[in-house]
């Protein structure tokens, strides 16, 4: 067996131990399955939840794949090899890439398609699904974004694009509260401020624009009026042309059961959402999705990839609050599980560029809620570290599924809290309240110290459910 990657050493972890030991040429280093035909090998780029569900879909649709984690977790070892190599390290990430004669590359996170990952990718010949950096840009800024928006006529909230504090001030006071100040750069999450008064209006500015709160991504903000309904995420998969609405989810932002308290980077999702039925869908197509890429396509911007509409329900009609280029975290975790068709055959056309005219692409009629577990004290300060106990048990129950996001294995293989959202345990059921129950049941069981996680995700399709 010397030279090919199997899990020689049996730990189902696939990580190629023979070949780690002895450098050979890596033509011959590539593996073969046990009927002799060449796995595919696959690139994922990412650390979190949303990279772990990506390489989970990608393995149940590809068992044999050989599947490359960059960097990965503490979970994604037991399906992917971890490569040590960070997001932001693109020329490393092409050469790696080359080398393995890796065929298809996902990229989770948005910094490394803002920064370009995608061009130096084609640029190189080798193939990724992803938009470029110029269409990266409708996450990237959120200026441009409103820019694109306005020119297509998609609906969104009124709006001014600032530069100079004195003005924001007067733009603020002008408008009144509640308002919204954003940061038009990449701000991890964190640069959108709802405001109910003036007063911390002025001041979020202040703090974006002349304290620099966010780097050069508060330089320029979008004062935005303030929207009230109900939040929605859906997510299509586009050549530029053609888009697939994923099964739309919602996503849990605030840190406390029933919405109150600091905003985090998600504390749990579910899918699918009946506000969201085929009508609402169809309008966000029609209304939203083609003008945007209509726009972009005519600016010489063509988006490929994922394109997540973070959307605000108000009396029935969608506008939009924030376009992402990539998947969502928490949502990926609840809509993954739900796919009936394969992700794979839509990555490495649009990575081809080729059509996704006439793809067929299906939903199962179940429903999946992901509960967040998270470390105490975040979306503040956190300890890592702690030992993290998943009960066997779970793995045998199919309607559980136990995605990882900040854990790593220690020196000892112990595995152990790494971050401010550690887990995600996804349940599985005929409706969204017994999927709840499912993932509440995993969350509960899963012991850390310091584990905290909202028992209610959920909770407004619940109180929907018990409606009607
Ligand atoms: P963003 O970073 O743009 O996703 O915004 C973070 C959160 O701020 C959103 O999930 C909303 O809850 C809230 N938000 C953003 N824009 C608006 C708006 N125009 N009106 C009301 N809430 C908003
Ligand atoms: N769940 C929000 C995001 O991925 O941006």
């Amino acid at each position: 067996m010397i030279g090919l990657c199997l899990d020689d050493d049996g730990d189902g972890d696939g990580d190629g131990d023979v070949v780690e030991a002895i450098p050979i040429p890596i033509a011959i280093a590539i593996a073969v399955t046990k009927t002799g035909s060449i796995p595919m090998r696959i690139l994922v780029v990412g650390s979190g939840g949303r990279e772990h569900t990506l390489i989970w879909q990608l393995k149940r649709e590809q068992p044999d794949a050989q599947i490359y984690a960059a960097p990965g977790n503490g979970g994604t070892k037991a399906l992917a090899e971890s490569v040590p190599l960070k997001p932001g390290e693109i020329e490393e990430l092409a050469d790696f890439a080359d080398s393995r004669e890796i065929e298809l590359t996902v990229v989770g996170p948005e910094a490394p398609l803002a920064d370009g990952i995608v061009d130096v990718f084609s640029g190189r010949g080798l193939k990724i699904f992803g938009p470029s950096k110029a269409a990266a840009e409708l996450e990237g800024s959120k200026a441009f974004a409103k820019t694109i928006m306005e020119k297509a006529g998609v609906p969104t909230a009124g709006h001014r694009t600032l530069t100079d504090y004195e003005e924001t001030e007067r733009y603020i006071r002008e408008r009144g509260a509640p308002i919204v100040i954003k940061a038009s750069g990449l701000a991890a999450g964190k640069g959108a401020i709802v405001c109910q008064t003036v007063d911390d209006a002025v001041a979020a500015a202040h703090s974006m624009m002349v304290d620099k709160s966010f780097g050069d991504a508060g330089t320029t903000v979008v004062v935005e009026d303030c929207l009230v309904g109900e939040e929605l995420s859906i997510l299509y998969l586009t050549d530029g042309e053609h888009a697939i609405p994923l099964i739309p989810s919602q996503d849990h932002k605030p840190i406390g059961e029933g919405d109150i308290g600091l905003n985090t980077g998600g504390m749990g999702a579910y899918a699918p959402v009946s506000i969201a039925d085929d009508a609402l869908v169809g309008r966000v197509s029609d209304t939203i999705v083609m003008p945007t890429l209509a726009q972009m396509r005519a600016e010489d911007r063509i988006f490929r990839g994922v394109l997540y509409c973070g959307l605000m329900i108000v009396d029935g009609d969608p506008y939009v609050i924030e376009f992402n280029c990539r998947f969502g975290d928490p949502e990926t975790q609840a809509i993954l599980p739900l796919l009936d068709s394969s992700l794979l055959d839509v990555f490495q056309k649009v990575a081809r560029g080729e059509s996704l005219a006439g793809t067929d692409f299906r939903f199962s009629r179940r429903a999946a809620v992901c509960t967040v577990l998270a470390s105490k004290g975040y979306p503040g300060r956190y300890e890592k570290g702690k030992v993290i106990d998943v009960p066997e048990s779970l793995a045998d129950d199919p309607d559980m599924i136990v995605l990882h996001a900040g854990t790593r294995r220690d020196t000892e293989g112990k595995l152990v809290t790494d971050g401010g959202r550690v887990l995600g345990v996804v349940g599985l059921g005929d409706d969204v309240s017994g999927a709840a129950a499912k993932s509440r049941e995993a969350a509960t069981a899963i012991k850390f110290s310091g584990k905290y996680f909202r028992g209610d995700i959920g909770y407004r399709e619940i109180e929907r459910q018990s409606r009607s």
